[in-house]
């Protein structure tokens, strides 16, 4: 009898231990407390018993079912606590959780406009390192050592040869050397200047170039293709005109404005690009023969078109990355 008795606390306890939910303690409950279970099972043998070992037995029998009952109450409070839990935590009349999904920062959303503006005219899209060699970035773009058009690019440099690219027209210098004309790609990238930081400028920006080459290219080729980029960007109706400039790698050279009206304020004349005929200097140093192809190029502020297009009017909010403001595009 005693081997009996302890081959059910055993197994009773065996059992408890592995209970996780309130639905295994109830199977525990059926298997050792009902009216069929292992201790009723063990009350009938009881009685079986002869007279004398009654006592010994009776006692036995009664602390340990008393003892397992306390055992199984104990963990079935504990479980349905969790359960009381759980169910508050999923209270279903809330109402549910947004997840916010990513989106294309609005500067990328505006050189993949502006990219395809151009890809619909037969440019490519052509791409070069943010680290770039003084070569590229200045020399053999026509500006010699000590040239003071150096000035206007104030540079960071990382030792004497080397520097964080000004502009993109050093990726025109490798596309170039890499390539015969006839070429036409835009060329979209980061570019830095060391400007004090302030609404209108920040020590990074984003550029697109524009190079053509090829026989035959004309000034009155790239008016009309750069009338066509405003009207498509800015609309039909955009006010624009080209200004004579300087620039050391394109000759002659010229900016573009357009007359910007925000609603209520004075109207103004603005910026949005320079551009030129590619100095024949230029061709000659990438291996060009300067005699037999023309070419023409340009380049434009990616924040500027972004600024004007949506009336932002502090650079700096690009580079923020505060959701409040990209989360409007
Ligand atoms: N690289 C010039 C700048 O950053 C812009 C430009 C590009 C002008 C191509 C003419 C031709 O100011």
């Amino acid at each position: 009898m005693e081997n009996q008795i302890n081959n059910v606390v055993n197994q009773f306890e065996q059992d408890l231990k592995e209970v996780k939910d309130l639905k295994q303690l109830e199977e525990i409950r059926i298997k050792f407390f009902s009216r069929n279970g292992l201790f009723a099972k063990l009350f009938d043998d009881f009685k079986k018993l002869p007279k004398e070992e009654k006592p010994k037995y009776g006692q036995l029998l009664n602390s340990v079912k008393k003892e397992s009952q306390q055992k199984f109450d104990e963990l079935k409070k504990k479980l349905s606590g969790q359960a009381q839990k759980y169910e508050k935590f999923i209270d279903l009349s809330l109402p549910g959780r947004k997840h916010t999904i990513g989106s294309k920062h609005i500067l990328i959303q505006t050189i993949e406009e502006i990219s395809d503006i151009f890809k619909g005219l037969g440019f490519s899209i052509y791409v070069g390192p943010e680290l770039e060699s003084d070569a590229n970035n200045f020399e053999a773009l026509n500006f010699p050592d000590d040239h003071p058009a150096r000035d206007m690019q104030d540079t960071f440099f990382v030792n004497e040869n080397f520097l964080l690219r000004t502009h993109t027209s050093p990726v025109q210098i490798r596309l170039m050397k890499e390539k015969q004309p006839p070429i036409r790609a835009i060329m979209p990238g980061k570019v830095y200047r060391n400007e004090a930081i302030s609404a209108k400028s920040y020590c990074l920006f984003h550029q697109i170039e524009g190079l053509y080459v090829d026989t035959d290219v004309t000034f009155a080729e790239l008016k009309g293709t750069l009338v066509y980029f405003a009207k498509m960007l800015f609309g039909e109706n955009v006010k624009y005109r080209f200004r004579s400039s300087f620039f050391p790698f394109t000759e002659p050279s010229a900016e573009v404005d357009i007359w910007w009206q925000p609603k209520g304020k004075e109207g103004r004349w603005l910026e949005i690009l320079g551009c030129g005929m590619v100095d024949p200097n230029v061709l000659e140093n990438v291996g060009i023969d300067s005699e037999k192809y023309t070419g023409y190029a340009f380049g434009m502020g990616v924040e500027r078109m972004a600024m004007l297009k949506y009336g932002i009017n502090d650079i700096r909010v690009f580079f923020d990355n505060d959701f409040r403001f990209l989360s409007q595009f």
